[in-house]
């Protein structure tokens, strides 16, 4: 970002639009995920699939002021999950550590309804409830992932510092050791470890 000129009074350079958290402004980065690229994710494979490899799961928009990997910037991001199940199992994020583990992160509710999962490196796992207005602050050294249990899109907002970085590796391998799946038409967390 660049400085200006002393005395000088300019528009924000980015806007949100509060109805939907939609960012607006140049340079706005946006990332589509289908189920084709989800592999590994969903526990019930059979269900996996029988579905659509194009059906759209979710959807991230973020800016990046500053290089990835810069120690000191900030990102600023909007996700929106759709509504859906594979299986039993609510359609949700990929989930991640941060490759630099310390980092920590914001998010918050803007639409719809979800559970932000949260596990620990001794993979002890619990949720938050998201909703709108909803504000969770997801500490260094703590796994995250959000799913949308509602029957509309779930959107949340994030900031997060610009050399956290994604490490996505250990939830592709292990996965978290719960499971969010819907029982008798309810959310339940079901453990999976032996
Ligand atoms: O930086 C974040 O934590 C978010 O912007 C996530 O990357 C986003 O919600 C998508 O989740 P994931 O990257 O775990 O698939
Ligand atoms: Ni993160």
């Amino acid at each position: 970002m660049k400085n200006k000129e002393h005395l000088t009074i300019v528009d924000s350079s980015f806007n949100v639009d509060y109805s939907n958290g939609d960012i607006k402004g140049k340079n706005v980065i946006t990332a589509k995920k289908y189920l084709k690229d989800l592999p590994n994710i969903f526990g019930d494979e059979e269900a996996f699939s029988k579905l659509d490899d194009d059906t759209l799961i979710f959807e991230v928009q973020a800016i990046l002021p500053v290089d990835e990997g810069i120690e000191g910037g900030l990102f600023y991001g909007k996700t929106i999950i759709h509504p859906g199940k594979v299986g039993d199992e609510y359609y949700m994020t990929k989930g991640h550590f941060h490759q630099k583990i310390d980092r920590a992160e914001f998010y918050w509710g803007i639409e719809g309804e979800g559970i932000l999962l949260l596990m620990d490196q001794k993979r002890n796992t619990w949720a938050e409830k998201i909703h709108p207005g909803s504000l969770h602050y997801i500490d260094g050294y703590i796994a995250h992932r959000t799913i949308n249990t509602g029957d509309t899109p779930l959107s949340f907002g994030a900031c997060w510092p610009s050399d956290a970085g994604h490490n996505y590796q250990e939830i592709i391998d292990r996965g978290f050791s719960a499971r969010l799946i819907e029982v008798h038409g309810k959310p339940k967390l079901i453990s999976t470890l032996k």
